[in-house]
């Protein structure tokens, strides 16, 4: 059985699956991490792989960017395939309380995208991560010594955006934006499962411009992040 987006059979995507956004992130994940890689989808070149990690079978799969394209995968990853915990990994931008490469666990996800408030026919839905999945990326991320912050996110629609949202979400505490989680924690609670979004802060959104990055420290910024949600994954 395939899915419009994902071409493989039932049994070939764990019940456990970590979500970047980037399908060759999804590759490098499941080369670095994972014993016995198997890749299972090559749809759209949206690849998904199945492994053991510590023993336990696990599934990474690429979402694509924004809300619209991880709800494709996701609703087919639940609906289908019977995925019980989700676990995004990804960058985000840093508001003022972040620096470069620090661990974003996120709460909960505020948002400008329309499809959460279509969704449940205009009602302001508060999406919020799994408490399990929370407490055990905070245990890991202060057992591994990684600079974390717990609190809200942003999904936002625009990555180029010229509003005002980004001084009204930091003036309440916001931490960081990204693209896809307000989306995943709806598609969550719908199908009840579970799910958190753990990020890294790959620039800083600051009144001066946004500061990027390397590549090198976007390596270890995500290498942390990624073994967090490896740990959490076991919970
Ligand atoms: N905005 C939205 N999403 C992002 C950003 C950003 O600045 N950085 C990484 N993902």
């Amino acid at each position: 059985m395939t899915t419009p987006h994902i071409g493989a059979n039932k049994g070939d995507i764990a019940d456990t699956i970590l979500l970047p956004g980037d399908p060759l992130r999804a590759q490098w994940i499941a080369e670095n991490y994972f014993e016995n890689p198997v890749c299972y989808n090559t749809v759209r070149n949206m690849l998904g792989f199945t492994g053991t990690y510590r023993g336990k079978r696990i599934s990474v799969q690429g979402t694509g960017m924004g809300v619209p394209s991880l709800s494709i995968y996701v609703t087919e990853l639940f609906q289908e395939f019977d995925v019980q915990t989700a676990i995004r990994v990804g960058t985000c931008g840093g508001l003022a309380k972040t620096n470069l490469r620090d661990v974003i666990i996120a709460m909960a996800a505020s948002s400008d995208s329309g499809i959460n408030r279509r969704a449940t026919g205009g009602l302001d839905y508060a999406p919020v991560a799994n408490y399990d999945l929370l407490e055990a990326a905070v245990k890991s991320a202060r057992e591994r010594g990684v600079t974390h912050h717990v609190g809200g996110i942003a999904t936002m629609d625009l990555f180029y955006d010229d509003s005002n949202a980004i001084e009204v979400l930091e003036g309440l505490g916001v931490l960081g934006l990204e693209m896809e989680t307000s989306g995943l924690y709806r598609l969550a609670a719908k199908f009840d499962r579970r799910a958190l979004t753990v990020c890294t802060v790959s620039d800083l959104i600051r009144p001066d411009g946004v500061t990027e990055t390397t590549a090198q420290e976007r390596e270890t910024g995500f290498r942390n992040m990624i073994e967090i949600a490896l740990d959490a994954a076991q919970a």
